[in-house]
C-alpha cells in the first residue's frame, strides 16, 4: 500500500466582483445585513454565456497540474465535485476531460453530489484509488456556477447572499514516504434532513417525499402525465426551480457536526486540535467558522477565513482556501492539515494531511 499526498494544487476565481451594496440592487438587502450574519463583502461570479463550472474547473485543475509538474494528458483519473453543473447529465468530469484536451479514453471521469462536502468525499474516493496503487494521478476537481441559478429576487435573498462562484483543483499522487500525505478521513451523511437545503426541482420526484412527509407541494402536476413532472409552469411561476434552505436549522447542525467531525479524525491519530496547523473549514458563513475556532480552541492564525472575499464557493471552497494558504505560506512543508466540511445532504466529513 502506498499513501496518497496532495502533489499539485490550484484555484481559479472569476473576474467580476459583486458586493452586497451590488446585491441589494435587485432585492431587500444590505452590505449591513449580509456582513453581520454571515461575514461575506463580496463574491465573484463567472462571465455568463462565456464561463461555466466546467471551464472554471478546468483552469484551477490546470494550475493544479502545473503545480504537480504534469501535463493534463497524464492524468489517469478525475473526480469532479459540483451542485451547479453545466448539465443535469452527463456530469462535468468528462466535460473537463474534453476541455483539458484529454482524449486518453482509459481516463476514467466520476462526478459527485455531496455539495459542500463534495471535496472532502472526492479527497477521500481519490486516496483509495491512490492508496491501493490502482492510479498515479488522479485530478479531483471542485467547482460551482451558482450564479446561473439563484434566486435575485427579494424571495430568495437569504439563499443567494451567500453563495459565489469559483473553483479549486487538487492532484493525488502515491508517496512512500513515512507519515506524510493523507492520513485520515472520516465520512459522514444523515438524509432525515434532506430538504433542509437543497435544490429539489427539476427532479422526478413527484411529490413522493412531500407527501410522505405530510405536506405536499402544489405544484400542478398534469393528472397522470409522465413526461411533464421535472418541471412545471407552477413551480417556475413559484420560483421552486431555486434551491432553499432553513438556515437557522443549517446553522446549528453545523456548528455540531464541524466540531464532532474534526474530533473524530484527530482522536483516531491519538492528536488533539493544539496539534493541527491549519484548519480550512469549508467557507458556509464565518459565524460558523469562528464559533468552530472559538469551541476547539484555535488561534487566529490557526484557521483560514476567506469567505469574505468569495462567499460560500460549496465544492471549491476548500480547494479555494488550501490553495490560497499553500501560495501565502500559511500551509508548509511538514504543517498538520485539517479539512472540514458540513452541507446539504446533510453530509459531512473531515480529513488530516501531513503536508
Ligand atoms: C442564512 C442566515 C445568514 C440567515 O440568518 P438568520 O439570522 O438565521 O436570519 P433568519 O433566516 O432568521 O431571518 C431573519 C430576518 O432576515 C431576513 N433576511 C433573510 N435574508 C436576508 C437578506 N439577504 N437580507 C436582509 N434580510 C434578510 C429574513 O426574511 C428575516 O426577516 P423577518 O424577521 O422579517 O422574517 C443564517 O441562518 C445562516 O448563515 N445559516 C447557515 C447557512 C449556511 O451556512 N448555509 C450553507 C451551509 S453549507
Amino acid at each position: 500500500m502506498y499513501q496518497s499526498k496532495i502533489a499539485g494544487i490550484g484555484h481559479y476565481v472569476p473576474p467580476i466582483v459583486v458586493d452586497n451594496n451590488e446585491l441589494s440592487n435587485f432585492m431587500d438587502t444590505s452590505d449591513e445585513w449580509v456582513q453581520e450574519r454571515t461575514g461575506i463583502k463580496e463574491r465573484r461570479y463567472g462571465q455568463k454565456f462565456e464561463q461555466t463550472t466546467t471551464t472554471m474547473g478546468a483552469e484551477a485543475a490546470k494550475a493544479a497540474c502545473e503545480n504537480a509538474g504534469i501535463s493534463p494528458s497524464e492524468v489517469d483519473f478525475i473526480i469532479f465535485a459540483t451542485l451547479s453543473p453545466d448539465y443535469y447529465f452527463p456530469g462535468c468530469g468528462v466535460l473537463l476531460q474534453r476541455e483539458l484536451g484529454i482524449t486518453n479514453q482509459e481516463v476514467g471521469a466520476l462526478d459527485i453530489r455531496n455539495q459542500c462536502s463534495g471535496f472532502i468525499y472526492g479527497l477521500s474516493i481519490a486516496d483509495q484509488f491512490v492508496k491501493t496503487g490502482m492510479y498515479k494521478n488522479v485530478l479531483l476537481v471542485g467547482a460551482e456556477m451558482h450564479s446561473m441559478g439563484i434566486d435575485f429576487s427579494t424571495r430568495g435573498r437569504d439563499v443567494s447572499v451567500i453563495f459565489g462562484d469559483g473553483a479549486g483543483a487538487v492532484v493525488l499522487q502515491p508517496t512512500q514516504e513515512e507519515g506524510k500525505g493523507i492520513l485520515t478521513t472520516k465520512l459522514h451523511s444523515d438524509g432525515t434532513y434532506a430538504e433542509k437545503l437543497a435544490m429539489i426541482n427539476p427532479g422526478s420526484h413527484g411529490n413522493y417525499h412531500f407527501k410522505k412527509m405530510g405536506e405536499p407541494k402544489d405544484y400542478d402536476y398534469p393528472d397522470t402525465k409522465y413526461g411533464e413532472v421535472f418541471m412545471t409552469q407552477k413551480m417556475m411561476d413559484t420560483g421552486a426551480q431555486y434551491p432553499n434552505m432553513e438556515g437557522r436549522f443549517v446553522f446549528k447542525m453545523a456548528v455540531q457536526k464541524f466540531p464532532e467531525v474534526i474530533m473524530e479524525a484527530l482522536n483516531s491519530l491519538k492528536l488533539t486540535p493544539a496539534d493541527i496547523d491549519i484548519l480550512v473549514p469549508h467557507q458556509a458563513n464565518l459565524r460558523i467558522s469562528q464559533f468552530v475556532q472559538k469551541v476547539m480552541k484555535l488561534r487566529d492564525d490557526q484557521v483560514v477565513n476567506n469567505i469574505q472575499k468569495y462567499g460560500n464557493t460549496t465544492a471549491a471552497s476548500i480547494p479555494i482556501a488550501l490553495s490560497e494558504a499553500v501560495q501565502d505560506g500559511r500551509v508548509k512543508e511538514g504543517s498538520l492539515v485539517c479539512l472540514a466540511a458540513f452541507g446539504s445532504g446533510f453530509t459531512w466529513g473531515s480529513a488530516l494531511i501531513r503536508w
